[in-house]
Formats: structure tokens, sequence, C-alpha cells
């Protein structure tokens, strides 16, 4: 049974149910899962966990590459099973748990994870589980849709446990590309010098012995969410394109630009999207994530290679994506995401980064992870690893949310992900603020005369205004910097 998936004889006699692996895991235990942007997550532990955790007493500290697929994490946060979570999240059911303080979620940059692990900085993980197509001769795990933080994870972890997925097509082996930096001191500088560089192994290497389970499961990732193209956002990409035009015409950028970073979400692919009507060609990506933007670009051509951790697309382009593995197999690689968000890396190649921004304030400061200032939204995922690397940081958001009743630019933003240091330019759909070698006075005019929405823009001005005169390197009215929010959280909208 399964001789072309699990290669070594001996290792088919750990194959067990999902149930029965659930009952290696021990209340306290901290569990490190495959699993990013909802790719190449594991699909039958999760459902068997909180089955447990129903029946008894078992809370556990889960870390994973990013978010999960399958409704997972919202299954897990509602059997009560998730003690502690990180890096990342976008369930709206973990979401309440976290922001109801019954979950405690640490929200880190998803290049650092590991290295906490490795540090010792973060508990040690007990127990890895980890999707894959395959595992070889010589006892490697080959991946599926995502690697993210596996390979740190089985190279770490007590024990492993492997999903053995059998929709996941054979054709994925090949594709991933494994590399562990060394622990510190000593450690080598990562020999990645172009984005299609491939510096380890096929497989993540793991010694037999430590394999606990085998449980065979046989299900597609979960579609992405994200909304076609509208309006707005289409008016965001030609604010995008027509500044990365400016830069090539200026010669700072030639027509294959840089390689490119989008940031999960509709905005950010839309704005990938957007490159394809562009004269931008010889283009590459070295992303966290490939949406189905980057797909697009390859098949039109425009694309040259896309080196990424995860592969998440809505339903039918996943299903062409598998049944066409060998279309692309030259043009792709998928590394740890230690390695795909790594700042060493980024500084060397000189990332153009595209992210998105749930607000920004008049001086470029950016929140996107805290709602209202409070309210855990998704993370911070790797929009900080690219934004400080970047050869140049974009951040990207509608004017307006919520039918215009919150405006994206504010006085001052009450949590700050990515600081003024971190970010070169801003847009809207009414334009963009190329904020490079400006002072924050500077930044402040540009801001709210390209990127506010024009019902918001007086108040800004006049608050800008007000704050100069009482001076500063960053003006501000302190008493009522925040009080768009206030008024939001009273009235349901920032409308004066
Ligand atoms: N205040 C409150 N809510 C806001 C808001 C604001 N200033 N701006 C946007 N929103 C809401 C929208 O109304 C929408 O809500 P809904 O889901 O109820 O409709 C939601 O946030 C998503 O906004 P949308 O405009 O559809 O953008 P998006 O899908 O591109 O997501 C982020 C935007 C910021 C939430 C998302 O990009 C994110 O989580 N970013 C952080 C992680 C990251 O950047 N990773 C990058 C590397 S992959």
């Amino acid at each position: 049974m399964y001789e072309d998936r699990i290669r070594q004889p001996e290792l088919r006699q750990k194959i067990m149910t999902a149930e029965e692996a659930a009952r290696l895991f021990r209340d306290g235990m901290s569990v490190g899962m495959s699993g990013f942007t909802k790719a190449g997550d594991c699909k039958a532990l999760p459902a068997a966990l909180a089955e447990r955790a129903r029946q008894e007493d078992l809370k556990l500290t889960l870390i994973t590459g990013a978010s999960l697929g399958n409704d997972s994490d919202g299954l897990m946060a509602q059997a009560g099973l998730l003690a502690r979570r990180m890096p990342f999240q976008a369930d709206a059911s973990l979401r309440k748990k976290i922001n109801d303080g019954e979950v405690m979620f640490i929200d880190q940059h998803l290049s650092e994870t590991v290295e906490q692990l490795r540090g010792h900085n973060l508990a040690p993980i007990d127990i890895a589980v980890i999707e894959a197509v395959a595992i070889t001769e010589d006892g490697g795990i080959v991946p599926s849709t995502s690697v993210g933080n596996s390979a740190s994870f089985v190279e770490q972890a007590a024990q492993v446990i492997i999903e053995l997925n059998l929709r996941m097509p054979l054709s994925l082996e090949g594709l991933h590309d494994i590399y562990v930096p060394a622990a510190r001191p000593g450690r080598t500088p990562i020999p990645m010098l172009n984005v299609d560089d491939r510096i380890g192994g096929a497989a993540i290497r793991v010694d037999p012995a430590r394999i606990a389970a085998i449980v065979v499961t046989d299900s597609a990732d979960s579609p992405s969410a994200i909304l076609p193209p509208d309006d707005e956002t289409q008016a965001i990409a030609g604010h995008v394109i027509e500044f990365l035009s400016g830069e090539v015409k200026a010669g700072r950028l030639t027509p294959a630009l840089l390689p490119l970073q989008a940031g999960i979400g509709t905005i950010a692919n839309a704005v990938l999207h957007g490159l394809l009507d562009s004269p931008f060609a010889g283009l590459t990506m070295y992303s966290e994530v490939l949406q189905d933007s980057a797909f697009e670009l390859l098949d039109s051509g425009q694309l040259d290679f896309a080196s990424a951790s995860s592969i998440t697309l809505s339903e039918a382009r996943h299903e062409t994506f598998l049944q066409e593995v060998e279309r692309y197999r030259s043009r792709l690689v998928l590394r740890p995401q230690e390695i795909s968000n790594h700042p060493e890396v980024l500084r060397r190649l000189g990332i153009i980064a595209i992210n998105t921004a749930l607000e920004f304030d008049i001086y470029g400061n950016v929140n996107s992870t805290h709602v209202g200032g409070t309210h855990m939204m998704n993370g911070i995922g790797g929009s900080g690893d690219f934004a400080r690397n970047a050869h140049l940081s974009i951040f990207v958001s509608k004017s307006v949310a919520k039918a215009g009743a919150i405006s994206s630019v504010v006085p001052m933003v009450p949590h700050v992900d990515h600081t003024e240091h971190d970010v070169d330019v801003v847009a809207t759909e009414w334009g963009l603020a190329d904020l490079r070698g400006l002072a924050p006075r500077e930044r402040a005019e540009l801001i709210i005369e390209r990127c506010a929405h024009p019902h918001y823009r007086e108040e800004l001005r006049h608050y800008f205004r007000q704050a100069c005169k009482r001076g500063g390197q960053t003006p501000h009215m302190l008493e009522l910097a925040f009080s768009w929010h206030e008024r939001f959280r009273r009235a349901r909208s920032m409308l004066a």
C-alpha cells in the first residue's frame, strides 16, 4: 500500500487513524503544524484534536507557518484546544477568541518564529504535524503546496506525525528547496544570489525513528477568498504601475523592475493583476505567497520566475495548477518562510514590496493589524520582514472602509506595525504619495492631498495646520490624535 508515497517499507507500519495519532498529544504541549495561508495545512489532525479537547482537558500551544485552511483554526479555537497561537491567523472564530482574551495570540514577523525556537526563546516543539506528498527512500518528507516552518519544526520536534495527502500529486516533488540556517554563533551567509537559485534539498530531512505516525488523507486545500479587482483596487494598481513606470523612465529601475513581493488579500492581488496591462517584462517574484495573479503573470509570459513559501489559489486555479505542475516546474520554487522572508536575502536581492494597510497616518506610519487600535485582524504576517528590508516599500489601501464610515488615512495610527522609517510609498484609489527623502511635515501635505478621501481631506488639513502651530518634528495634538477612532467607536462613523 502507498508504495509510491511511503518509500521506506518499515514506515508503512506507522499508518494509523487521525484519532489514534491525536492520542499522542498531552495537555500543555507545544505543537508545530504545517500550513501557510491555507496552503499545505494538515487536514485531519486539527479536527481529531478538537474532538479530544471537547471530551477532556487538552490545551496546546499551536505554532504554524501562517493561517490554516479548512476552518481548522476556528474549529480548534471553538473546542478550547488553543491556549496559545502564533505567528499568524485569519479565521473569524479564532479572531473572536483572541479579541475576547481567551486565546493568547503572539503576532510575529513570519521570518522570526523558527529563529526564536532555534534560540530557545520559545518552548521547544514537542510534536510536528506535517502534510506531505511522499516520504522518500532516505527518509525525506516531500511537502505539498507550502513549506512554511515545516523543515525547522521537523528538525526540532521530539516526534513527527505525517499527514500523507493523496489528493496532492506526486508531481509536486522537486518544487521545493529546503535550506535551514545553522544555529548561531558561526552561521555562514545564506547563499541566495538570485531568485531562482536552489540552495538546499528537495525534501525535509528526518530521522525515520522520530516519525511517530502517518495519517493518510485525501482532501484539497481550501480556496483563497480574495475578491476580483474592482474600480478602486484597479485605480490603486494604476497608480502603483504609473509610479514604477516613472522609476524606469528615471533610470532607477529597468523594465524587469526588481523582484516583486505582494502581500495577501484582495488589494495586493489586484495590484499584481494590474501588471498584466503594464509594459514591464522579464519580471521575477520573491514573495511569501503566490496568489492567482502570480499565475496570470506566469501564463502571460511577463513573469519569468516566482519564488515563495506557499501557493494559495482560488478553487479553479488550484485544480488547474495541480494538474499542470509540469508546466510551471522550471519557473517556480517553494522555500521555508525563513528564507522567503529573510532580511539578509531581501536586502541583497532588492525587493519591491507591496503590502496592504488597514490604515496609515499623515506621516506614513502604518497599521496593518489592529482594527481601531485594539482588535486583532489577522496579524503582521511577512509584511514587516519585507517592508523593512525592501528596495522600495509600498503600502496600499482603499481610502475608506465600511462604506465611507472609516477613513484609512488618519491623524495618528493607534497601533503601529510599520513605522514611517519603513514606508517609502503609500497609495489609495485617489493617488500615490512618494515619501522618499521627505521630512514628516512634507509627507503630511502629500499624503493628505494625494491619498485621503475628499470627504476627510479638509479635516486632516485642519488637524495638520493646528498641530504645526504647536511645533515639533512630527506635529500632533495628542488630545485629538485618536479622536477619529473615538468618534467611530461611539457613533460608528469617523465623519464629523
Ligand atoms: N478599520 C477597520 N476595518 C478596516 C479598515 C480600517 N481602517 N480597513 C479595512 N478594513 C476592513 C475591511 O472593511 C474588510 O472588512 P470585511 O472583511 O468585514 O469586509 C477587511 O478589513 C479587509 O479589507 P480589504 O479592503 O478587503 O483588504 P484586504 O483583503 O486586502 O486585507 C488586510 C487587508 C490589511 C486585512 C490584509 O492585507 C492583512 O491582514 N495584512 C496584514 C498581513 C500582511 O500584510 N501580510 C503580508 C505578507 S503576505
